[in-house]
Order: C-alpha cells, then structure tokens, then sequence
C-alpha cells in the first residue's frame, strides 16, 4: 500500500529503540515507525508475545501499534531506504560528544545522498520507560546552525509535538546536546555518591541517613529525589557516562575537572566494597563456608536488566571469600546471573557453582542461611513472611539491608541482627 505519512526507521531495537519508537508508533498514528536490527532472534522476539524486555506497560503499546504503525524488521538496508526519518540521521543512544561529527563525515564521504544529523539524547529510566516517554521533563535535540540542519531539527520537533508541550521541547547546537546527556547522568549520579558518602558518616556517628536526605532535600534549591543511598548505584548508563566525560576532560587537557567527575565512581566502587566488609565484619569476620541469600540481582526494581548492578561485585567478594550465596530475583534470567558471574569472577561456570545456587524464591533462599543481604529493592521484599523466615535460619539471623527497604524495628522485634545502610545499629 501507498503511505502517505512520515516514515521513521529506528536502527537497533534494545532498550532505548523499542520503547522510544514504541510511544512514537502510538502518539503520532499517521506516522509509519520501522524498527530493524541485525539480531534475527531480538526481532523475532519483537514480532512475538514475549517481547525481549520488561518494561511496565511496553507491552499494551506494542501490541496496539504492531502490525498496523508499528514494525520490527530484520531488512536494515530495505528499512533505510524507505524511510524519511533518516532523512535525518538522530543520534538516540548516549555517545561520547563529537560523535555527530564523525557520523557526517563518514556519511558525506559515503555517497551521494545527504544527511543531517541530529542529536537527540534519551532520558529515560529502565522500569519507568514507557511513563518517562509519555510524559517527560524536556525532550532535547540539537542541530547544526546552517539551514537544513535547522529544518531537520523543526521536523523532528514536529513529530514530538503530538504529545509533549512544545515548551519542553529543547532545541540545541549539536555538542550542548551530546554534552547535556553525559553531564544529566553524572549529576543524578553524582547525586547518588554524594548520599552514600553521607551514608558513611551516618554510620561512624550514629545519625540517618534517611533522616538527613529528608532534611537536606526539603530545601527547594537541593530537592528531594535521587538521594536514596544504597549498595551503589548501577545500570548501564552511570558509570559509562562519567568514565565518557572523565576522557572528555582528559583529552581537553581538564585533569582536575576529570579527577571531579572521576570520584563519584570511585566512591561507588567504594560503597559496593564498605557493603561486603560489613556483611564480613557482622558476621564475626569471616564468611568462609556461610550461606548468604542475596536478595535482589538486577540494578534497580522493576528490571530484569544486570548490567554494572552492584549485586554482581558483591557476590564476587562473597565468592572470593568463599561463602556460599544463594541468590533470588522476581526477574533476572538464570543464564543472566552466570554469565555475569563468570565475567566478573573470570572463574567457569562449574567453579561458580560450587559457591553459587539460584533459587526460585526469596524464601528458598533464607533456607538454612546465616544472614540475608538485600541488594535490590524489589517491592516483594518487603511483604515477606520474616517470622517464617527466621525459622529456617542459622542462629543468630542476620539481616543486611542494602536498600533501606525493609521494616527494620520489626525485624529487630523478631531477635534479628539488623545493618542498614547509613544507620545507626
Ligand atoms: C538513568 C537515568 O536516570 C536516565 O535519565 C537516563 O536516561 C538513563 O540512565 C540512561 O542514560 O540510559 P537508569 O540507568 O535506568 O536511568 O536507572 P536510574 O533509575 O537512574 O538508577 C540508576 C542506579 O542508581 C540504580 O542502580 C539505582 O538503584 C541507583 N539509585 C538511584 C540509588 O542508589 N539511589 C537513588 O536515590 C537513585
């Protein structure tokens, strides 16, 4: 059939393509979104009823555009070809900043067909995609100053203009807009280090660290997200971005604006290692043949994404002092949790096993343990049944809360041993 509308092409359908285009597909109906990727499984994925990611509510928008705006194609080059929406070439994923530049240049060299690239960063959270597109804080795309890359931009604002209030929509200069990506996730993790840096004070003086956030972030000027301390801050994005801006600075010749950005990962690595020490120290300095159940595995709630989750260093700590760990998450994959725990422990998979068993709940896992470390603060957690729990527990049963998620004077009512996180004990 003829289309009459504008056709968009998004290349690489993983976390940011599928649930962008998603939203597009849906707000904008005359418009014709194409999706392709090199994965033949990641596409089929995509064309069946279990999508590839967990995102709450991506699925209802899928199968309500599939098939009729919205399309998963394997056919790179046929998807390029038929599309206007590479009229502009948009830079979605995070990129280290310059990277328009060499994208046109390797464009312009390329052929005959022209192209203006645009960057347009992506801001949304994992677990709150499909929230964060419909309705987000500012949508940013930046252009080149000359004419047709003005023009590009206006197209692409148009097409968000469907939903978003052109008021939020930025427009920019193409490197404010690379740099306004890696400089947002630095500060919100910057954020992150700077509590959890206070979380350790709160543990050598007694004070809460959830009651100095609330004080602290009652002033306006500071706000009150994103100061949740925690086992440390992890997803893909983070510390990839600082360790991009750290380069940035470096190669400008910036050693001290480098070093800045650089602690903030320091201190995370930091906070991951202050965890596990606790967890040894509690439990009279050695963990040697304790089993532990780690609760949580993915980098945050509402996710059955792994990657940088500060579960992983942990259980490498655990594993390299030998205890044994057993391990539960509502969400990851099994082979997920292998994977990474070969990588990190550069062990094989057998070796793993003689420290690590996956368990299909959480209180599979307490069964028989010496302490439970919760590492991700999945809402399940909290609605255990701690009482049952204890019962099957090595005395005396230990608990601790990497996430401040959990009703600590109840447990304490229970006789357990609780350490949280910037807290008093
Ligand atoms: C982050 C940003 O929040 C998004 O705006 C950005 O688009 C995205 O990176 C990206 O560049 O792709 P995401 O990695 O999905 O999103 O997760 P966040 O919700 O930001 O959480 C990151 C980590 O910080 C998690 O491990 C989380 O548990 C931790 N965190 C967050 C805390 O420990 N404390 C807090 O108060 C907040």
């Amino acid at each position: 059939p003829v289309q009459t509308g504008l056709r968009i092409c998004c290349i690489g359908a993983g976390y940011v393509g599928g649930p962008t285009m998603a939203m597009m597909a849906l707000k904008c109906p005359e418009v014709t979104v194409t999706i392709v990727d090199i994965s033949v499984p990641r596409i089929a994925a995509w064309n069946s009823d279990e999508l590839p990611i967990y995102e709450p509510g991506l699925d209802k928008v899928v199968k309500a555009c599939r098939g009729k705006n919205l399309f998963f194609s394997t056919d790179v080059d046929q998807g390029i070809r038929d599309a206007d929406i590479i009229f502009v070439v948009v830079e979605k994923s995070t990129v280290p900043i310059k990277t328009a530049e060499a994208i046109s240049a390797v464009l312009h060299g390329a052929g005959k067909t022209r192209f203006d690239v645009l960057s347009n960063p992506e801001f949304l959270a994992e677990g709150t995609a499909m929230t964060d597109l419909d309705n987000p804080d500012r949508v940013l795309i930046g252009g080149n100053m000359n004419e047709s890359g003005q023009a590009a931009v206006a197209k692409l604002a148009d097409v968000y203009a469907h939903w978003v209030p052109r008021e939020r929509i930025l427009t920019t200069n193409v490197w404010s807009s690379e740099l306004s990506k890696l400089v947002a996730n630095s500060f919100l993790a910057q954020r992150v280090s700077s509590i959890n840096a206070v979380s350790a004070i709160c543990e050598a003086s007694g004070a809460d660290v959830d009651e100095v956030a609330r004080a602290v972030g009652m002033d306006s000027r500071i706000g009150p997200k994103f100061l949740k301390a925690s086992v440390g801050f992890g997803g893909s994005c983070f510390q990839k971005d600082i360790l991009n801006l750290v380069y940035l600075c470096q190669s400008m010749g910036l050693p001290d604006v480098a070093e800045y950005f650089h602690s903030v990962v320091t201190m995370n690595d930091r906070q991951k290692e202050r965890f596990v020490s606790r967890i040894i120290h509690g439990l009279f300095n050695t963990v040697t043949g304790k089993r532990i159940a780690l609760l949580g595995f993915a980098f945050k709630k509402d996710t059955g994404d792994t990657r940088e989750s500060a579960a992983i260093e942990i259980c490498r700590r655990l594993i390299e002092e030998r205890a044994s760990v057993c391990i539960y998450d509502p969400k990851v994959e099994a082979n997920q949790i292998w994977m990474d725990l070969t990588a990190a422990t550069r062990l094989d998979r057998t070796e793993v096993e003689k420290y690590v068993t996956l368990c299909d709940s959480a209180y599979e896992a307490a069964a028989g343990a010496h302490a439970l470390a919760v590492a991700t603060e999945w809402d399940e957690f909290k609605g255990l049944d701690f009482a049952k729990i204890q019962d099957g527990m090595v005395k005396p049963c230990f608990v601790f809360d990497g996430r401040n998620v959990l009703d600590h004077a109840a447990l304490r009512k229970l006789g357990y041993i609780v350490y949280a996180i910037g807290k008093p004990l």
